[in-house]
């Protein structure tokens, strides 16, 4: 009765966690999240102008599929200018958040049977839309000896003359580590001379701490051609609701495919989104921007060292995004279950986190650190207690 596509596709493993928290929370639980995949902060004052702007002066119809000129110029302006990538505003589509920029590159790309390589651990949402467009995600399993990141000897046993596409993220969720330019270098060249693709999910690239970014498609004219850059706006600039992610590919054809299907089922983002959007990327909010960064490192400071000092727990400092990614296989009585660990800390203490099996890897659970400092001081005074207690 039901597509057997639809039905392939899972709930998220963190479902049962979020229920969980909800129903604690209905019951009158003092419940702390630090699941939230979101920053605590409001968008920038100078971009919530803006849309009010738009909003009275009428700016309210359908615009072209991509994006308005204007916000397309300044995508590209952006791109050149932070990033290094010179990129035309026809080579750029708009779309309701990067979830939905990865969905049409999937969907455009690829075929029954193609592998698509994604590191692990790995953010959810990659394997599950990979399934749905037909593909075969191929995981290439990280440890903390390189940082999360893979080596170019597993990249090169990965491949197969099947494979199509790479999916990078940098910085990671859930890790936060960040490949460097050396590293990026590496990996483009073994991809020399194949007709592999890389989807470079670039969501993290403002919440950067102590090191350099480097955007995938800067590193050589070969990784610019085979190198889809997504971006948005919902991390750096604290923007979730408003939908604005973006991509940039320097195939034409294949962007006007991606045209064609956004233009099929959801036509162009928010007009004024895109109006406000133009302000979130033109430097009018950089400000903004830093003041946010400059908190989450320090939060970043803050949490690693409280988690540092429970027992059993220890954490790769991130370099970037606003995660920790915390080793829990030390914790005495740990059962190897991160999903059970998660389960019962929620019940016993009120403290949501994510388990690791959620993004492939167990024996870890993803601690966001996108809240306050009372907050964090709390949970993990709460994530001590528990461990102490020895009631997992
Ligand atoms: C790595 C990564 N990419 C993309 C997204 C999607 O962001 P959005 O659809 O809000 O733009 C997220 C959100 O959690 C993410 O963590």
């Amino acid at each position: 009765m039901y597509s057997q596509k639809i039905q392939n596709l899972s709930e998220s493993a963190t479902i049962a966690i979020a229920t969980l928290a909800t129903e604690l929370k209905a019951q009158g639980r003092d419940v702390l999240s630090f699941s939230a995949g979101e920053p605590d902060f409001d968008t920038p004052q100078v971009i919530k102008d803006e849309a009010i702007r738009a909003l009275n002066s009428g700016y309210t119809k359908y615009t072209p599929v991509a994006g308005i000129p204007e916000l397309l110029e300044t995508i590209a302006g952006k791109l050149e200018r932070e990033n290094g990538l010179v990129y035309s505003p026809k080579e750029i589509l708009v779309s309701n958040g990067a979830k939905q920029s990865l969905f049409n590159a999937f969907q455009a790309l690829i075929e029954q049977g193609d592998e698509v390589i994604i590191p692990s651990p790995y953010w959810v949402t990659y394997p599950e839309l990979v399934v749905y467009s037909g593909g075969k995600p191929v995981f290439i399993p990280t440890n903390e000896n390189t940082d999360f990141k893979i080596t170019p000897k597993q990249l090169k046993e990965a491949i197969t003359p099947k494979t199509k596409m790479l999916v990078l993220t940098t910085p990671s969720n859930p890790t936060g580590m960040v490949y460097s330019k050396d590293e990026l270098t590496q990996i483009a060249e073994i991809l020399k001379g194949s007709s592999i693709w890389v989807l470079s999910d670039e969501m993290y690239e403002k919440l950067i701490y102590d090191t350099q970014f480097t955007s995938c498609a800067s590193i050589s004219e070969d990784m610019m051609a085979r190198t889809i850059t997504v971006n948005g706006l919902s991390k750096s600039v604290a923007m979730t609701g408003w939908r604005m992610g973006y991509l940039a590919t320097k195939d034409l054809k294949l962007l006007k495919l991606m045209n064609n299907l956004q233009s099929q089922c959801t036509s162009n983002i928010n007009s004024i989104t895109q109006r406000a959007s133009i302000v979130a990327l033109n430097g009018e909010a950089d400000r903004d921007i830093e003041m946010m960064r400059e908190a989450f490192q320090k939060r970043r400071d803050l949490a690693c060292e409280l988690i540092e000092n429970i027992n059993g727990l220890s954490v790769l400092k991130p370099q970037g995004a606003f995660y920790l990614f915390i080793n829990m296989q030390d914790v005495p009585g740990y059962n190897g279950d991160s999903m059970r660990f998660c389960q019962r800390l929620l019940e016993v203490e009120g403290v949501a986190l994510v388990p690791g099996k959620a993004f492939g890897m167990d024996g870890y659970v993803r601690f966001s650190f996108a809240c306050s400092n009372e907050q964090i001081i709390e949970g993990c005074n709460r994530i001590s207690r528990f461990i102490v207690s020895n009631i997992i």
